[in-house]
């Protein structure tokens, strides 16, 4: 097994204010695993935002990161020594667990429940806490309680332990019963849930979830608004509050420059220019996720061709997408759904040689970067995100001091929102005004924001951000 090379990694510089005895825990592991056609391991960006920016953080801390067993290949090399020093200077653990309580907790629970009502985003005509979700609840209860035992199991003496995301509000309350010297500190990389949202759910259900998070030492959010929710939602309950934090995550721009600085890069560059020929470019690149909003971007888009007529050959909408949950129908639908509205617009206003909306759904990060490079307008119109890095990572490297159009439910918005154009993401006809707007900004308007935005993607970089989220992290009492 070749471990991943980091070589290439710009050192964090941050690395000595993390205890030597952390742990890391999460659905998902830091790298994505692979086989290639010689049967040989491969590594790979792990999707999302969340993975990647920890791994940054703790690459050659020796910190040990505990993760899901999620695919068949995960499950098999969960059993090899060698897996836990697949990352350099990281110690991997993958669990094996039961595999229908793992797609009972990750894609019932977790992935099509909790992450709905975290953004606010239940269909309450569809939702249905029948005795087959109740049996789910219970796989979720099961997989929590694994990811404690293999924390009691491997946490030294006083350790620090970050557990992320909704997919594991119920650690704690085990920890604080079988190992109280440990120091706890979850991390939500979502918005979180309203009183209003959580009343559509079961009481008994709400109570476990608010009281499992309550047992942490610290909670923390990306924004003021999401950490907000969540002392609101406990005090409507009468949870009592662990201490609750703000940190907004930012980008490791070295790293991310050193990975744009490629060959592969530049060559994507230019193919792009060839392909789009002069063409002004608006530009998104999302997880392929209802809670993005594209649907929403691309009616806009076709109200603004509707304006401007010129736009159809003048302007190009490059949608880049990469899949994502695609073991789940809501997520299959919803790729349905923008092909279809995609054929539309473009059979519409399409003309001789010219699509409007090129939408493309890979994983090749390096034209991603290569796009950042080129956009004219970005557009980030998420209804609620977390935090949402492309906002911070596409105008660090953009050549052309592009807008950028932010929905005002980003995370982001809260750092941002005086050098972007800001949102309701609800609202079609406001998204097409800032598209007309954003295409005939004078460079008055745009250099200074383009420069501002270069420079405020840095702030809380990754070993920076986890430092002090860490810093929180406290023995609950
Ligand atoms: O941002 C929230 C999050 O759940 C991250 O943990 C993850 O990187 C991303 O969404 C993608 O989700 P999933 O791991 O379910 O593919």
């Amino acid at each position: 097994m070749v471990p991943m090379d980091d070589a290439e990694r710009v050192p964090a510089e941050q690395r000595s204010d993390l205890p030597d005895d952390l742990i890391i825990v999460s659905h998902r592991g830091p790298v994505s695993l692979a086989r290639d056609e010689r049967g040989d391991l491969v590594t790979g960006k792990a999707p999302g935002g969340l993975a990647p920016s920890l791994l940054r953080a703790i690459t050659g801390t020796g910190a040990t990161w505990i993760a899901c067993a999620s695919g068949a290949l995960e499950r098999e090399l969960a059993a090899d020594e060698a897996v836990s020093t697949l990352v350099k200077g990281v110690e991997l653990r993958f669990l094996v667990m039961d595999e229908e309580c793992v797609r009972d907790a990750y894609e019932t629970i977790a992935s099509s429940t909790l992450w709905f009502f975290h953004h606010s985003m239940t269909d309450i005509a569809t939702v249905d806490f029948d005795e087959r979700w109740r049996r789910a609840f219970a796989h979720f209860r099961q997989y929590n309680a694994a990811f404690a035992a293999e924390i009691v199991r491997l946490a030294r003496p006083g350790a620090t332990v970050m557990v992320n995301d909704y997919h594991l509000p119920l650690v704690a309350k085990v920890l604080r019963a079988e190992r109280p010297d440990l120091r706890t500190l979850h991390f939500t990389h979502t918005p979180f849930a309203t009183p209003a949202d959580l009343e559509l759910l079961s009481r008994d259900v709400v109570d476990e979830l608010l009281e499992g998070m309550a047992a942490y030492g610290a909670c923390g959010f990306h924004t003021d608004r999401w950490a907000a929710s969540f002392k609101e939602s406990l005090d409507h309950f009468g949870v009592s509050a662990p201490e609750i934090f703000t940190c907004p995550l930012g980008i490791d721009v070295a790293q991310l420059r050193l990975e744009d600085a490629t060959p592969g890069v530049e060559l994507r560059e230019q193919q792009l220019k060839r392909r789009f020929s002069g063409r002004r470019i608006v530009l998104r690149s999302d997880r392929l996720e209802p809670t993005k909003n594209i649907l929403r971007g691309f009616e806009a888009y076709a109200e603004l061709l509707e304006r401007r007529l010129e736009y159809r050959t003048e302007v190009v909408f490059y949608a880049r997408a990469y899949a994502s949950r695609t073991e789940l129908a809501q997520y299959r639908d919803y790729r349905a759904a923008i092909e279809r509205l995609v054929g539309k617009i473009n059979g519409r206003y399409g003309t001789e040689g010219h699509q409007p909306i090129v939408f493309e759904v890979d994983q090749d990060y390096e034209t991603s970067l290569a796009a950042y490079r080129l956009y004219d307008v970005l557009l980030v119109n998420p209804l609620l995100d977390g935090m949402n890095l492309v906002a911070k990572e596409a105008p660090v490297l953009n050549t052309r001091d592009g807008a950028v159009i932010l929905s005002t439910g980003a995370g982001a918005y809260a750092q941002l929102h005086d050098a972007v154009i800001g949102i309701d993401p609800f609202n079609v006809d406001m998204t097409a005004d800032a598209l007309e707007e954003a295409l005939t900004l004078p460079s008055e308007w745009r250099v200074p924001r383009a420069r501002a935005l270069k420079a405020r993607a840095g702030e809380f970089a990754p070993s920076e951000w986890l430092a002090r989220c860490v810093s929180y992290a406290r023995t609950a009492v």
